[in-house]
Order: structure tokens, then sequence, then C-alpha cells
């Protein structure tokens, strides 16, 4: 498989977090190609070309959301950038941020531009304030340059970017809950239609983004999004950012080709380098804490035999019986020593305190699970919890406003299809349950 590089490339470069530098190694060729030679129309057409799909997890095709946006007359566009990155094991877009922060303002500018927004925000998660500086930063410099503010390199085109802090809130990642949010107001999601491209910012039309996809129009624009289309296998088409973590020998934050294998990406020299400590592989969950978990005889094969490969239909293959997704790119790894109740109930805790309450089943369902998987994980449950949390996940599952409802229930679904003995066991085993010392997940940033 081929190694190319299209965001992450210029990572190493001493000082590329300045404009100098940035510039120096081509940084904001986009914008003046598409300023000065191409119609907001064309960038449109080439990010459709692409095959571009959102790097926010549901893998919306990027190109077509763009072509949604209404423009009706005398009425602001937006486009607002999601920097609230707060999906458990998912910590790819800090890194571009921070690292490459010229980058993503370079892909806001000409993005921006193709959807005649004037002006534009990035919304970040809170806990990231160093970062907003840093963004703060690069915005002042590019500013400087000539690349934002008032007729930007001669070309009658204005823009202003803003980077304001979420609200501390996983929700508050659901781009309509981010949109009120962004308005000043409660982070709680909104019924869809309309959908923000219609009906978005401040009534307006607007364009939600996860950093990584916007970050990816810059490459788009400079070859070309058939070059884009040419990387990746099948409708996965480019590269995407996988952050690994859990019981690796080399976790961190990678970009990669889509359509390499899984087995490349955890036991390849360049990449993950196997599972940490000599261990075994006991189960992997692709696409951040939301999705599915595969056992480890599902990871690296589907259950018709063929190689899993790191695309957005490989890794659902099978659906929800033998496949996941691959979401975020949260590339979470346990080994033979860690225990899938625990890790169950550690999510099931982050959803019932993340739950904005809006809906029931959501408000009400992530809390019984979380109680439930709680006396379960300490040896208190019973054989009929593990049925009881089935019938909770099935009303929580489809019956809530945004998705965090089906977020919470997939994860406790899937442990339970895959690993029901293991779940048997703490009920069999109640003292053991107790006792055992299940370590913890390493999370680390960089390899
Ligand atoms: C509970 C919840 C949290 C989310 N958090 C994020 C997030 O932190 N970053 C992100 O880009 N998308 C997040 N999303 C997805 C966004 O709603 C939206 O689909 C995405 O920002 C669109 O950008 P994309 O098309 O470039 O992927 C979240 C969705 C849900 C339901």
């Amino acid at each position: 498989m081929n190694n190319r590089k299209l965001l992450l490339e210029n990572i190493d470069i001493q000082g590329i977090e300045s404009f100098d530098i940035y510039r120096k190694n081509g940084g904001y060729r986009s914008v003046e190609k598409a300023l000065k030679k191409m119609s907001p129309e064309e960038i449109v057409e080439e990010v459709k070309i692409s095959g571009l799909r959102g790097r926010g997890g549901a893998g919306f095709p990027t190109g077509m959301k763009w072509s949604f946006l209404a423009k009706p007359e005398g009425v602001p566009r937006y486009l607002v950038c999601n920097a609230d990155e707060s999906e458990p094991g998912t910590f790819k877009d800090r890194y571009l941020m921070e690292k490459l922060p010229h980058l993503l303002i370079e892909g806001m500018i000409t993005s921006s531009y193709a959807l005649g927004a004037n002006l534009s925000f990035i919304y970040i998660r809170g806990e990231f304030m160093y970062i907003l500086h840093i963004l703060e930063k690069a915005i002042a410099e590019a500013k400087a340059n000539g690349f934002l503010g008032k007729n930007i390199l001669g070309s009658g085109y204005d823009l202003e970017l803003r980077v304001v802090p979420g609200g501390g809130a996983y929700i508050c990642g659901e781009e309509t809950a981010l949109l009120e949010s962004l308005e000043g107001k409660r982070g709680n999601p909104r019924i869809k239609p309309p959908f923000p491209a219609v009906k978005g910012l401040w009534g307006c039309p607007t364009v939600v983004n996860n950093v990584e996809s916007i970050a990816a129009v810059v490459p788009i624009v400079n070859d070309g999004g058939a070059a884009y289309a040419q990387i990746g296998i099948g409708k996965s088409t480019g590269t995407k950012l996988i952050s690994a973590c859990g019981n690796l020998a080399r976790p961190g934050v990678y970009e990669i080709e889509m359509g390499m294998t899984v087995e490349e990406f955890i036991y390849g020299d360049d990449y993950c380098r196997g599972i940490a400590n000599g261990k075994k592989l006991k189960a992997c969950i692709p696409g951040g804490s939301s999705v599915p978990i595969l056992p480890h005889f599902l990871v690296c094969k589907t259950a018709a035999g063929e190689d899993r490969l790191m695309s957005y239909e490989s890794l659902s293959d099978g659906g929800f019986a033998s496949g996941s997704m691959l979401g975020s790119g949260g590339f979470i790894v346990f080994d033979e020593d860690q225990c899938i109740v625990r890790n169950t109930y550690n999510f099931a805790r982050f959803y019932a305190h993340e739950s904005c309450g809006q809906c029931s089943p959501c408000r009400e369902g992530t809390g019984w699970m979380e109680k439930v998987l709680h006396r379960l994980e300490n040896g208190h449950g019973n054989m009929r919890d593990i049925d009881l949390l089935e019938e909770i996940n099935k009303k929580i599952e489809g019956n809530t406003i945004c998705p965090l409802g089906d977020a919470a229930a997939w994860p406790v679904a899937a442990a339970i299809r895959h690993f029901r003995a293991e779940f048997e066991w703490h009920v069999t085993h109640p003292e053991e349950a107790q006792k055992r010392n299940f370590g913890l997940i390493q999370q680390v940033v960089t390899a």
C-alpha cells in the first residue's frame, strides 16, 4: 500500500505552525488558486468529484452537502467548522489544529469562498483553550498577510474568521446543538428538517463540517478532485486521519490511505506495530466510542473471510451483526486482559452524563443502562439484567431527536452480542468480578 500524506505531509517541519514557514512550504496555494482562477461553483464541483466524505463520523458526501446550501438573495451564509471533538477515542482534530493550524485556516478560507460565506466560525471544544490561542495567532498572521479580512489578495472577496470556545459538553458536537450553542443558547439538538443548509445559524443557510473535512479541501483544490478520488478505495476516497489508542505498541495519530488493511494498520511497522507487551488482540472499536465493538476474529477479517479494510464500506461489512463503522476514526484496541463489561460500563457512564436530557428515551435510558451495567460490573447483577439492557437499548435506538441515543445504545448492544459470555461470567462469578484488576486503557496522543 502507498503511504501518501495529503494533510500531515509537512507536520515534522520545524516551525510549520508559523505563517512564514507554512507559506514557504506551499501553504495558502489553494486560496490563491481559488480566488484568482476558480469560481465558487467550480470549487464545489471539485469537492464533489473528489468523493470526500465528512470526517466527523457520519461520512456524508461533502460536495453534496455544499450543493444543498440554500442561496436566497440578501441572506448571509455561514461556514462553521466543528472542532468540538469530544468522542472518546478520537483525538485527530486536536492534533491537526495544534500542529498545523494554518492548514485549517487555509481550508476555511477556500471553503468559505466556495460557499459564499463572509463570516465563518471555528467552534472549538472548550477544553482546547490552548489550541484556541494557537488558531487565533494563525488567524492574525493570515490577516496580516492579506489572506483574511477585506478584499483578500485583491479579489474583492471579504472574510472574517472567528474562533469560539464550546460549551463543554459532548452534545455540542452534534451540529444543530453546536449551532444553538454558537447562538449563545443551551446546546440542545434541533429537530431536522429543516437542515442547517436551509436554516442554520441565526436561521440562515449554514454548512457545518468537521476539521479534517475542511483541511482536505486544501489538497482537493490544489491537485484537483480527480487526483484525490484516485486515492482510496470505492466510495472511500482520499486519506483519513486515524487516532489509535488502547493496548497498541505504538498508539498515535496516523494519516492512512483509505483501503489499507486493518491488519497492516494494527501490525505494520509504519503504523501501530501490534499489541503492546506481546499480548493478544481481544477486540477493537474502530470508529470512536459510538460504534459497535468487534471481537478479535472480526477485526482483520470480515465474516465472509475477506480482508477487513480501513474504509467506510469494509468496516461496516456484515452490518451490525458482524461489522462496525469507520465513524470518526477513533481506533481503540483491547488486549486479552481487558474487561469488556467494564469498558461498556465506562462508555455508558459517559453517555448518561452527556445526554442533554431533551428526549425521554435517551435521558432515562442512558441512566438506566449506566445503573444496570454498574451492578453487573461490580458483581451485583443477575442474568435478567443482560436482557434488560437489550430491552432498554431497543427503546432508545431511533427514538431520539439526535443520534446521541443511538451512539449510547449501539456499543452496549454490540458488547452483549459478541461478549455475552463475559457478561454472564460477571453474574456467575460475582466475587472474582469485584476483585479483578482490569487495568486501564492507555490513551496516548502521539506515538
Ligand atoms: C453527540 C454527537 C457528537 C458529535 N460530535 C462531533 C464532533 O465533535 N466533531 C464533528 O466533526 N462531528 C461531530 N458530530 C457529527 C456532527 O453532527 C456533524 O455530522 C459533522 O460535524 C458534520 O461534518 P462532516 O460532514 O464534515 O463530517 C457529532 C454528532 C453527535 C450526534
